[in-house]
């Protein structure tokens, strides 16, 4: 008896996942396996990774493009949350596994899959994304993860695929482990495990060395519309072009490098090396956004919201109850985050220079210091006496005793 008759596997074209489909069916006594590569705006061609699970003995291969709900779905809330992992990771990699966990589920369920399949090893946050995620969606369905037993290094791995017909990767392969997707690129091992070495520019795609950054700053202007990057400079975009096109002008300045150690679940600190112009500057000059157009209670409380739902993507928790409470709070708030964020961009810095919108609760005749000023000084004064109250009162205690 195998662990499954039938099984979905995450599939990327890369050599792990393609020695799962022959480890699958010869290990662990799988009938059939049936792949299911994502296109998440990664960049790569999808053709020959369909085909090259078909070779490596896939029943079926599937791909689908979802990038566009990887963007409305995922992303935006994650925006609109100002999202950011231990205040600098905006979750690029983090955010892609439930939406693949979702398509793995109805790919289970479509085709009578008992299990679904994934390549990701024992030491990391994804394999804890897809396990929570796929039970949150249906925890009748098996999840197998043949690459956190199977115990081979990389050159066994290779050498186990050979024996399958799965060719060994032609080039010299990258010391780097790197992941993509529209986002940006995450990008950890070989020389970045010393946390002192300086990465080298070659670990770099979608953000040019200051070196090589236009010598004129660039200034941009994005649109919200409730929370949500709706245009730039004016001109509508839908959510995937906005990001590409972003990621693009935003990179050329050298902005979106994030080089940190960062807390996994597990227990590992490890090194990584983000890129994530868009994202960057879509939670940077969202934030901004925010405080124009939310009042400061709501400013102050949402902080704490953001920090928990920055957690809870980064840990897996994606679909779960507390996610969802937080996600009706957010999207509470974001009524009336409208409006334009002008950004200057230049030698590696993104810098804010302007805000406005038509929800602004920046009041002018309150705010100024001018002759139009119409804030009532003296009413100041009743009020610093009571605010201060219980301070005067502990401090006069203190003296006393
Ligand atoms: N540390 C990041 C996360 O947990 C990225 C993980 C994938 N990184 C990689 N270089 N393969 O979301």
């Amino acid at each position: 008896m195998g662990r499954a008759d039938k099984v979905v596997l995450a599939y990327s074209g890369g050599v792990d996942t393609s020695v799962c489909i022959p480890y699958l069916k010869e290990e662990w006594g799988v009938k059939e396996v049936i792949t299911l590569a994502a296109d998440l705006g990664q960049g790569d061609e999808l053709e020959p990774i369909r085909q090259k699970a078909l070779d490596s003995g896939a029943a079926e291969s599937l791909v689908i493009n979802a990038t566009e709900s990887f963007v409305k779905d995922y992303t935006f809330p994650a925006i609109q949350a100002n999202a950011l992992y231990e205040n600098r990771y905006p979750l690029s990699t983090a955010l892609a596994r439930p939406l693949i966990a979702k398509l793995l589920v109805e790919a289970a369920e479509k085709y009578g899959a008992d299990a679904v399949a994934h390549g990701c090893t024992g030491k990391g946050n994804d394999q804890v994304r897809f396990d929570v995620s796929i039970a949150a969606l249906n925890p009748n369905i098996k999840v197998l993860a043949p690459a956190r037993e199977w115990g081979m290094s990389r050159e066994e791995t290779i050498a186990y695929g050979e024996r399958f017909g799965i060719p060994a990767p032609v080039k010299k392969s990258s010391p780097y482990s790197i992941d993509r997707n529209l986002l940006g690129r995450s990008i950890e091992a070989g020389p970045l495990e010393d946390p002192w070495t300086e990465p080298l520019e070659e670990v770099y795609d979608l953000t040019k060395a200051i070196a090589d950054t236009p010598d004129e700053p660039e200034y941009i202007e994005i649109n919200f519309e409730r929370g949500v990057p709706v245009g730039l400079n004016g001109q509508g975009l839908d959510p995937v072009s906005l990001i590409s096109r972003l990621n693009e002008v935003v990179g050329a300045h050298g902005v979106g490098r994030i080089d940190m150690v960062e807390n996994r679940l597990v227990g590992i600190k490890s090194r990584e090396i983000y890129e994530a112009p868009a994202l960057l500057v879509l939670i940077q000059a969202h934030r901004d956004l925010e405080s124009l157009t939310l009042t400061a209670d709501v400013t102050h409380y949402k902080r704490g919201i953001e920090e928990t739902y920055s957690q809870m993507i980064y840990n897996g928790l994606w679909y779960s109850p507390l996610k969802g409470a937080l996600d009706a709070f957010v999207h509470q708030t974001q009524e009336r985050v409208s409006g334009t964020v002008r950004l200057k961009l230049f030698k590696g810095n993104a810098t804010i220079v302007g805000r406005k919108s038509e929800k602004s609760l920046y009041t002018p005749d309150l705010a100024t210091y001018g002759a139009e000023d119409t804030f009532d000084h003296k009413a100041a004064e009743g009020f610093i006496y009571v605010w201060g109250l219980p301070t005067r009162v502990w401090s006069q205690k203190l003296r006393e005793s």
